[in-house]
This record gives C-alpha cells, structure tokens and sequence, in this order.
C-alpha cells in the first residue's frame, strides 16, 4: 500500500511531535511515524526543564494550559559545595526569563493530544522503518503497520527519532562528521514520594560526587546521583540511594533532605555527541537524532524544540514562497545554537562532577571555578543566561 504526505516525520518525540503542530497551524501536511506505543511514550520519564523560549512556544501553539495548572515557574537555581548554597538569580542576572518544571512525559501527553485533535495522523508501534531516495526530489519512507507495509511518499523527510533511531544512518559516511565524548560517570535518577525539601532546583558539588535536587509536583520528587555508569541499579538498595544523598546535600547549617518511599529508580549513560551536517537530500535531522548532551544543563528537550522550530520556518517560506534558502541554511542555523548547549552541558558536567583520575590540582580547579560562578556577577550572568535558554534566534 502506499501513502502520501508533504512531510514524513520519524519519532513522535518532543521534536516530531511539535513539528507536525507547527507545520499544521501553517497548512503543511505531515504524518509522524513512532515504534513505541502511545501508553509507552506517554508514561516513560525523561527530562524535566523546559528554557523559557519553550514555555513561550507552548503558550503561543495553545499547548500550555495544564502546563501553566501543574507546571512550576522557577526563577533561579542553587549551587552547593564547600556544604554551602550559593543562589543564581534568573530575575536579576537575566532579562526576567525563566524556567518552568514541567515533565517531558506530560509535554508529549500535551502534544499527542492537540495533533489527534486536530485530525492529525500519529502512526503507533511502527515497525521496519526504512529511508530510501533521501538524496531525490521524493524520498519514501518505507514501514510496517499493522501487519502491513505501507510506501509513505514525502517531500520532506524528518529524522525526529532520537539518538537509538535510523534516520541518521542514511547520511552517508563520506559527507558527516562526528563528534562525541563520553563521560566516566552516569546519573543515578530516583522519584521519591516526599514533599519538597527545596523552593529551587539544587546543584551540588561534593567530595563524594554529583546530586541534583529537582521536583515534579508538590508531592513528588526528582532525584540524580553521580554514579558508576556500568552499574547495575540492583546493586543500590533505597537506602543506600537515601544515604548518599544526605551525605552529599549535607550543609554546614544542617539542612535537611525531606525523605519518602522512592518510586522508581534507574542508571542512565552521559554522553556528548553532534553529527555534522545535520541534513542531507530530503532529510532533515532534528533533536537526538542529530546531538546528545549530557543533562547537568537540562538542554536535551529544549534543544529538539529549538531545531524544529527552524526546520518548520524553513519548510513553511518553501511552500508559500518557493524559497530553499532557510532549509539550505538549516544545519548551520541549528548547529550554532547546538554548540552552545553541547558547551554549557559539558562546562556545567566538568564543574560539578568528581572525575575518577582527578587529581589535586583539578579539584582545585573546579573548586575556584564554582566560587568564580557564584561570586562573580559576569560569571553568575553567564551561567544564567545559557540555563534559561538563549533566544530561539541566536
Ligand atoms: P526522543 O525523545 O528520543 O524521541 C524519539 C522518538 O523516536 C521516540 O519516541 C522513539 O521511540 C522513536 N523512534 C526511535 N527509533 C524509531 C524508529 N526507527 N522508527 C520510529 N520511531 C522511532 N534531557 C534533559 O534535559 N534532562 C533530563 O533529565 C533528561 N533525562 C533523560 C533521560 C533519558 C533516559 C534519556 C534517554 C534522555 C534524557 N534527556 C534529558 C534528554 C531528553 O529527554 C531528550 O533530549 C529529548 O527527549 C529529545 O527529544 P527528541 O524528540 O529529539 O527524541
Ligand atoms: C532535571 C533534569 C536535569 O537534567 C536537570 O539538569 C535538571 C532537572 C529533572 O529531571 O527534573
């Protein structure tokens, strides 16, 4: 069987998922295909920052009604060491932006919604998916949907569909470049039922490593340890991970950890990664697909929204105005702003984490760099102005 659409987007993540509601608000046609199921999508938790240039997206799309209900505005962060907090003030360091707690699950909840709403077409549990004719006029998606194979004929391909996806393997070998680190540390996440111990999100430096405070709802909480990345999570019992906690978080003023039975618990890798051109032919990589950074920054999310926001203008002045010059200029565009992040998430991960070969001196190094940060206006300034998100225009 075969189909066709303007648009074929791979991935029904925040990236495709917010490109097929940018191209139908401008009249462009669009068919996302994604090999999860929607419970799957809906429920698995990942990121949990949204800069406020996404906020401002959401609210301008109509998507932020339950965000602006349960979401949480915040407007600075914490950072600690030395069992000291020292506040980034987002209100004074930056032009009044800030950030909005609001877990990605319900951003793709938010999205799945208003595209079925809309009549929209979202292809669940896909299988097969294969590129074919990317470097042509009419590049085809071929897959397997219930049971049956189905030819999607596009006049653009999108490659939405994260760092495990296929979609970047049709970039031939010849023409990409890739560049990647990987780190000798991994996150160790934890929900926890508690009520907050913190108005802000806590960033903390310590001799035994990295934990970050964060939150999803006044009764519930996010939780990361620095940790062995080949660790089996079996091998950390709740109160171990409890434990380590307090003895990292612990202040020279006895704050206290507010504790709770933890939920759910899991080990994730870090990794940097950008490959380079991030379009060939037809295809139009955006998000994960195309670069990975660690999460100290929180850019993963924010970053695949910017993308497609500048794929979606290129694709709608080639529609209305016959102009490729946007889509020609798509990887470069991106590709700035993606360097940005790719620095900040690597900066903030070398300051705040214990390296396994560190020795004295590059303890003393991160130390004077934290106290830099917190004690310098330019230097706080900085720090505040990458973490709210830089304009989707810079
Ligand atoms: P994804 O969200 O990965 O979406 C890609 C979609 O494509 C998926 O639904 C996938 O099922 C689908 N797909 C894959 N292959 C195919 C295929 N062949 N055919 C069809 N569909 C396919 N960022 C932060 O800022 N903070 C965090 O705390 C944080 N935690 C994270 C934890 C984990 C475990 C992971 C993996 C990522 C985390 N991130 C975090 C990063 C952030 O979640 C991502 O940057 C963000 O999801 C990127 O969105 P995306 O749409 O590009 O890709
Ligand atoms: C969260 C994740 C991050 O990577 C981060 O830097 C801050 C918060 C979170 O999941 O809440």
């Amino acid at each position: 069987m075969s189909m066709r659409t303007q648009v074929g987007i791979i991935g029904a993540g925040p990236a495709g998922l917010m490109l097929s509601l940018l191209l139908h608000r401008e009249g462009i046609d669009s068919i996302v295909l994604e090999s999860r199921s929607r419970e799957e999508i809906e429920s698995t938790i990942r990121a949990g920052v949204l800069e406020q240039g996404t906020v401002d997206l959401m609210t301008e799309m109509g998507l932020a009604e339950r965000m602006q209900r349960e979401g949480a505005i915040h407007h600075g962060i914490e950072l600690r060491f030395d069992g000291t907090g020292h506040r980034i003030d987002f209100d004074t360091l930056t032009d009044g932006r800030g950030i909005m707690l609001y877990p990605q699950h319900e951003v793709i909840k938010d999205c799945v919604a208003a595209r079925l709403n809309q009549g929209g077409h979202i292809l669940f549990n896909v299988e097969e998916v294969q590129l074919f004719d990317v470097s042509s006029n009419q590049p085809r998606i071929r897959f397997v949907h219930q049971q049956q194979q189905i030819d999607l004929q596009c006049d653009f391909i999108a490659g939405c569909d994260g760092f495990h996806g296929v979609s970047r393997s049709s970039i031939p070998v010849e023409v990409q470049t890739v560049f990647s680190r990987s780190y000798p540390f991994g996150w160790l996440g934890i929900l926890m039922q508690a009520p907050p111990s913190s108005q802000e999100l806590i960033y903390t430096y310590s001799a035994r490593g990295f934990a970050l405070v964060s939150t999803r709802s006044p009764e519930l909480q996010r939780m990361y340890i620095q940790c062995d990345p080949q660790d089996d999570i079996a091998n950390w019992s709740d109160e171990m991970i409890l434990e380590e906690l307090q003895a990292r978080l612990a202040t020279k003023d006895n704050w206290q950890l507010r504790l709770g039975p933890i939920t759910q618990k899991s080990i994730l890798a870090m990794r940097s990664f950008v490959i380079e051109p991030m379009q060939y032919g037809r295809l139009f990589l955006a998000g994960d697909a195309a670069h990975i950074v660690p999460p100290t920054g929180a850019k993963g999310l924010n970053l695949a929204v910017a993308d497609v926001r500048h794929l979606s203008r290129a694709l709608v002045v080639y529609y209305k105005q016959d102009r490729t010059d946007l889509l020609e200029a798509y990887s470069a565009t991106c590709l700035r702003r993606v360097w940005r992040a790719e620095h900040f998430s690597w900066w903030m991960t070398s300051m705040l984490h214990r390296f396994p070969d560190d020795d004295t001196f590059q303890q003393r190094m991160q130390r004077s760099q934290l106290e830099y940060t917190v004690r310098s206006r330019a230097a706080s300034a900085s720090l505040a102005e990458n973490y709210v998100g830089l304009p989707f225009d810079w």
